[in-house]
């Protein structure tokens, strides 16, 4: 499907990523290159020994890692793991976001990991400039519910504010200060770093740590799945954990990235552009209309895709079934097979698609529904 096994011609030109543009990363084989993030597909045979890998990792959606290998031996050494990520609250939670959490559900699940999610209302308030009001309520309201109807078990999952935490991890904030160069953060994150960036990647650096403290656990391994665009706040992190020997016992985390969502409008699916996500309250009718909108990865005519065949690689509607709808391999590929031969256009594809967003988002708010009165024990929300 998404093969990444040929490496492009590499342009001389640098490239960096920036953790919080809303532009997509076009090109994912070339973190391979530039920034040693290894393809996952190399340790799939690793993991299938110990579980069945999650249909995102089958399908080449979580295509590159950094450091899995030390994760999975802590699994099978018995040692202790802890998964951490991190979620800005803004708006709505929408697809492109449920990956993230389909993933922690899937370690919990069958790794019986420890689980760690940060709600990034700082950074949301300091790199967004949303007013924290909009920001705690979308969280309340929004995310953790959405997590938990996810199926993230409350029991085993510690859901945390940034601004509203433990002693601990504001200290680490403090101490990482003294390990870095405004030199070395400009060279991950560009030269327009003022105080608000800066606060902001030292605070997740401390997010994706803290769990090697005793404090909060003594974790043998953090593993970090994210999506491609958060790289750069681990290169800074693994950089911060190799600089404490003796005085904190800190270790490099391991983690995932994953392929962002192309939204139904051809760029990223984001918060700021309704009709570019579905989100997991959209009205279903309303959700299957978004649907039945979308760009396709189809010809201009009917008679040159049955020709032709349709391109699903391109295709926004083909990502929801791949990463969503249809977790059968075998259904997906039939899919797959539909399209490039031309057998299935687009106007069908789409209507069968809408009905299992339909089916989906059905059950999905339902169990919202059910675990709605939950969200205050699970989470203790910042007084302002
Ligand atoms: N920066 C992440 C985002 O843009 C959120 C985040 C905060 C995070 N802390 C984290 C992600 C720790 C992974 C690990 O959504
Ligand atoms: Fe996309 Fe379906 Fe059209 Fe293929 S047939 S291009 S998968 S909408």
């Amino acid at each position: 499907m998404h093969s990444l096994n040929s490496l492009p011609v590499l342009p001389i030109v640098a490239l960096r990523i920036d953790p919080w543009s809303s532009t997509t990363i076009k090109e994912y084989e070339k973190l391979f290159a530039y920034f040693g993030i290894k393809p996952f597909n190399e340790v799939l045979p690793e993991l299938s020994e110990l579980v069945e890998p999650h249909p995102l990792m089958r399908r080449g959606v979580v295509f590159g890692h950094r450091d899995f290998r030390n994760f999975l031996q802590v699994i099978k050494s018995g040692g202790k793991a802890a998964i951490l990520t991190g979620l800005m609250p803004s708006g709505k939670m929408h697809l492109g976001h449920k990956m993230v959490i389909d993933q922690l559900v899937y370690y919990q699940k069958v790794m019986k990991a420890k689980v760690f999610v940060a709600i990034a209302d700082v950074e949301a308030y300091a790199v967004r400039k949303k007013s924290r009001k909009e920001v705690i309520e979308s969280a309340l309201n929004e995310y953790i519910p959405n997590y938990l109807a996810l199926g993230l078990d409350p029991e085993k999952t510690v859901i945390y504010f940034q601004s509203n935490y433990r002693p601990e991890y504001y200290r680490l904030i403090q101490l990482f200060s003294r390990k870095v160069t405004l030199a070395e953060m400009q060279a991950i994150y560009g030269q327009d770093l003022g105080p608000a960036k800066i606060m902001a990647a030292l605070t997740q650096a401390a997010d994706i740590l803290h769990p090697y403290l005793n404090e909060f656990g003594g974790h043998d391994i953090v593993l970090v799945p994210v999506g491609a665009d958060q790289d750069p706040h681990l290169r800074l992190a693994r950089d911060i954990a190799d600089r404490y020997s003796n005085d904190i016992r800190l270790g490099r985390p391991a983690s995932t990235y994953h392929r962002l969502m192309t939204g139904l409008t051809g760029d990223k699916m984001s918060s700021s552009r309704p009709d570019s996500y579905i989100a997991l309250t959209d009205p279903p009718e309303e959700a299957a209309k978004k649907v039945m909108r979308s760009l396709t990865g189809g010809r201009a005519t009917a008679e040159e895709q049955r020709k032709l065949g349709g391109e699903p690689q391109k295709c926004p509607i083909f990502e929801l079934n791949a990463y969503h709808l249809i977790p059968d391999d075998n259904e997906l590929r039939k899919l797959y097979e539909d399209c490039v031969s031309g057998r299935i256009l687009c106007g069908r594809c789409k209507k069968e698609t809408a009905e299992r967003l339909k089916e989906f988002l059905k059950e999905h708010q339902e169990r919202l529904n059910s675990v709605k009165d939950l969200v205050k024990e699970v989470v203790k929300p910042p007084a302002f």
